[in-house]
């Protein structure tokens, strides 16, 4: 029996897991490490961190699983997407990574939109308007505002490539990740010369670029023994945590849509053919399916919002409770009606990606009176998310995506309560699948493929991944939700100028 390891570098922590040919999951570990924050609207971590929870939760995974070094035949890497991490010429780190939430870079988003010859060429060199959070933004914004740094720089790797780096010694990417730095022409799934020309950036900054189930190199000696593992290992492509936790979901054809609520919220939609949103609203990736695309819309705050609400609001539930707090809440929240007596919760605590693209964008209650409690404002802030999420949905069925299934993943759909107000609010069934780990399964699976495990990404997911339960809709909840949803659009419009007013007087 062969075994594969999936790690997923994401953005609170990192998660490993080891399955079998079979798909069977033998062993999970996560460890946990900081974000940092050192001006508002700044996001940062220290790639080091990544490094030293891989290695951690390798040991771990190896060690529960009972396995020997030998048995483990190839890794797939997953990660959040468009952190820059920075190296120099002996591949030190020049500063900390920024982050997809980082909000910094506008005025380079400009810049980039004007050198491309505007909005419209540029979504049609890279398939995607100029975003905040997005790869290309921060290495302009190290050029321009820490020239220094800039001048020492020799390579851009993404959060996930910064690990394999360090596993094989190889500068490599895969597709998916790449399309989220804005600098891959998404339709031929290689770097874009023409805009590394007008940015006048040198493609020798960047990755070689492989599909997600290819092979970009075995472990070095020297990682393997950190590791516990054989240097006679792989690594393959792996993906960007989009497209790796469509892939563990098993959204790799037409007519499935994922929804994932970790600390952003993802709508993803699978697509045969490269199809932009000419407003540029959604994003269009590479999937990691070979020769698929995929659009998906954002919400940067998602899950990361009741986090926020529990652990900074609720600060007192939170000291005591700890984890069960998520819990109180929800319970709290389940026993207020539908629509929360009149509360809206904005979800835009940083900024808004999908469909604002608006950095200065706040979060709000808006609503509140008196009779409102703690567990009014929990649902509301859950209420808020889904709304955010329509609006990517709204937006991938004007473009005639086909969405017969809804798949509900990440942390938040774990809770029955935001499963509900997902499927009401969305006003679809949504189902749940047999496989709860998301992009780290995704990856292992990518990676069983590399090894020759599966035919394809398609045949390993139609052997490992199926649904195991439908969450109905309840008629009455999604008929109030329709309602309720043009209020919340408008809610935006209305306040729009006010946000960009605030972030004035900050400064
Ligand atoms: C996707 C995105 C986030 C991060 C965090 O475009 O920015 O989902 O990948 O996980």
């Amino acid at each position: 029996m062969s075994y594969y390891l999936g790690i997923d570098v994401g953005t609170s922590g990192t998660k490993t897991l080891v399955m079998n040919s079979a798909g069977k999951i033998l062993a999970e570990a996560t460890k946990k490490y900081r974000l940092h924050s050192p001006k508002a609207l700044w996001t940062e971590q220290n790639p080091d961190d990544w490094w030293t929870a891989t290695v951690a939760t390798v040991r771990a995974v190896m060690k529960k699983a009972r396995l020997k070094a030998a048995d483990v035949k190839a890794i797939g890497l997953s990660g959040q997407m468009h952190g820059s991490v920075f190296l120099d010429k002996e591949s030190q780190i020049i500063r900390p990574a920024l982050l997809w939430n980082d909000q910094r870079t506008a005025d380079e988003c400009d810049e980039i939109e004007a050198r491309a010859g505007g909005r419209q060429k540029l979504i049609q060199m890279v398939a995607n308007p100029a975003l905040t959070g997005f790869t290309a933004p921060k290495i302009l914004w190290l050029r321009n505002k820490e020239p220094a740094n800039f001048d020492r720089l020799k390579k851009v790797l993404l959060p996930k490539d910064d690990v394999r780096r360090r596993m094989t010694g190889e500068f490599a990417t895969d597709v998916s990740d790449a399309s989220g730095m804005l600098l891959l022409d998404v339709a031929k799934r290689t770097w874009s010369k023409k805009l590394l020309s007008a940015l006048e950036l040198d493609e020798s900054l960047l990755a070689k670029c492989y599909e997600s189930e290819e092979i970009t190199g075995n472990l070095t000696k020297e990682a393997a023994a950190e590791l516990g593992l054989s240097p006679r290992c792989v690594v393959v492509g792996g993906a960007g945590d989009c497209a790796a936790n469509a892939v563990g979901t098993g959204v790799v054809k037409s007519g499935i849509l994922s929804t994932s609520i970790g600390t952003s919220g993802i709508m993803f939609v699978h697509s045969d053919k490269m199809q932009l949103d000419p407003l540029g609203r959604l994003h269009t990736f590479c999937h990691a399916v070979h020769g698929q695309w995929h659009m998906m819309g954002v919400s940067l705050t998602g899950g990361g919002a009741l986090q926020w609400f529990t652990e900074k609001v609720c600060r007192e539930l939170f000291a005591t409770q700890k984890k069960r707090s998520f819990g109180t809440l929800t319970k709290e929240a389940g026993a207020v009606p539908t629509g929360s007596e009149g509360l809206f919760f904005l979800p835009y605590l940083a900024g808004e990606r999908t469909p604002h693209a608006d950095s200065r964008a706040r979060g709000c209650f808006i609503g509140l009176t008196l009779k409102h409690e703690r567990g009014h404002l929990a649902r509301s802030v859950m209420e808020g998310v889904g709304y955010a999420m329509r609006d990517s949905l709204e937006i991938i069925k004007s473009l005639k995506v086909p969405v017969a299934e809804i798949r509900a993943s990440g942390g938040g759909s774990k809770s029955q309560l935001w499963r509900q107000i997902q499927a009401d609010v969305f006003g679809q069934d949504v189902v749940t699948i047999n496989a709860e780990q998301g992009p780290a399964y995704g990856v292992a699976l990518l990676a069983a493929v590399g090894a020759g495990e599966f035919d394809s990404i398609e045949q390993a997911c139609e052997a490992t991944i199926f649904p195991v339960k439908t969450t109905p809709l309840d008629t009455a909840a999604s008929k109030f939700y329709d309602r309720g949803f043009p209020l919340y659009q408008q809610l935006y419009q209305s306040l729009k100028k006010d946000f960009a007013a605030i972030a004035g007087l900050e400064g």
